[in-house]
């Protein structure tokens, strides 16, 4: 699979260029952080389309192929829903749209849970049909060993530690987790467990701030905060958020734009250019070839 391309905007349809373009690699993102500091911090949006990923490129380190695309681009009420083929058709989409980032696709809920085979099965099979560099799992000790056997095997993995959305039903919502001695103590030993199965690097969300600074403090491999704290090696957030696609705004949501009032704006206007038939103009009309 080919990811040398540019997409032509014009079309909205990938078009294979000859010259190859060099990509940041998972172990350029993994050096970022050299004995416990991060200089550089890692820039990590979300990213489901081509074209968004087209612009959000050059400025980020990773495009997350994240399964809030369950929410956000399918109107799901939970992650729990989405698909592999969901995830895999996203992923290459994603890696099509880019040259620069290095892209990462979450495997979803019951994909890779039951054992490291079969999230070894999984992970070879969004690698292959997606062109992504790196795959992200949800969970703690439980899940070390299968993180161990993918990157024994060259399959990068992010891990995912804190608030993990897959498991709603088991939490009972997306509360903030580590409030609690205990409960801080546990996430704190997923994270050490996943690091030390060899993650490339390590997502940690909607935990309160003490815990995602020692937690950063204490693994070696770049910590991605949301909902965390800025002492992480890197921040990420869901590109909708990021725009201000949605009404509600989670505290640890900083909205950079409000997107959903512009598509709102642009389609009330579409609308009265329609009605009073001043859409499609003159310019807008393909005029038949002249001595036709
Ligand atoms: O699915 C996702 O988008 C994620 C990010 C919120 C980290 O896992």
């Amino acid at each position: 699979m080919s990811t040398t391309f540019t997409l032509d905007t014009s079309t909205s349809r990938a078009h294979p260029v000859p010259e190859p373009v060099r990509r940041l690699t998972v172990p350029a993102l993994r050096k970022r952080k050299a004995n416990g500091v991060t200089e550089k911090p890692l820039v990590v949006l979300t990213a489901y389309t081509a074209r968004m990923a087209q612009l959000l490129d050059p400025h980020c380190d990773m495009l997350l192929v994240g399964d809030s695309l369950g929410q956000a681009i399918y109107g799901l009420d939970t992650t729990i829903h989405v698909t592999l083929d969901m995830m895999i058709a996203h992923g290459a989409a994603v890696v099509r749209g880019s040259y620069h980032a290095v892209v990462v696709v979450d495997l979803p809920f019951g994909s890779y849970e039951a054992s490291p085979e079969q999230a070894f099965a999984t992970a070879t099979r969004v690698l292959r049909e997606t062109g992504a560099a790196a795959v992200k799992m949800e969970g703690g000790e439980v899940l070390a060993p299968n993180v161990e056997f993918l990157v024994k095997r060259g399959i990068p993995v992010v891990g995912h530690v804190g608030l993990t959305p897959q498991a709603v039903n088991a939490l009972g919502g997306y509360g903030v987790r580590g409030r609690s001695a205990d409960e801080a103590e546990k996430i704190a030993a997923d994270a050490r467990a996943v690091d030390a199965a060899g993650a490339c690097a390590l997502v940690i969300e909607g935990v309160v701030e003490p815990l995602a600074r020692r937690i950063s403090a204490e693994v070696s491999c770049p910590t991605i905060g949301i909902g965390a704290s800025p002492a992480c090696d890197g921040q990420v957030l869901v590109v909708d958020d990021m725009l201000g696609m949605f009404d509600r705004v989670p505290r640890f949501v900083r909205r950079f734009d409000g997107f959903a009032g512009r598509i709102s704006a642009a389609a009330q206007k579409f609308a009265a250019a329609v009605q009073d038939r001043s859409f499609p103009g003159e310019d807008e009309l393909y005029p038949p070839k002249p001595g036709a």
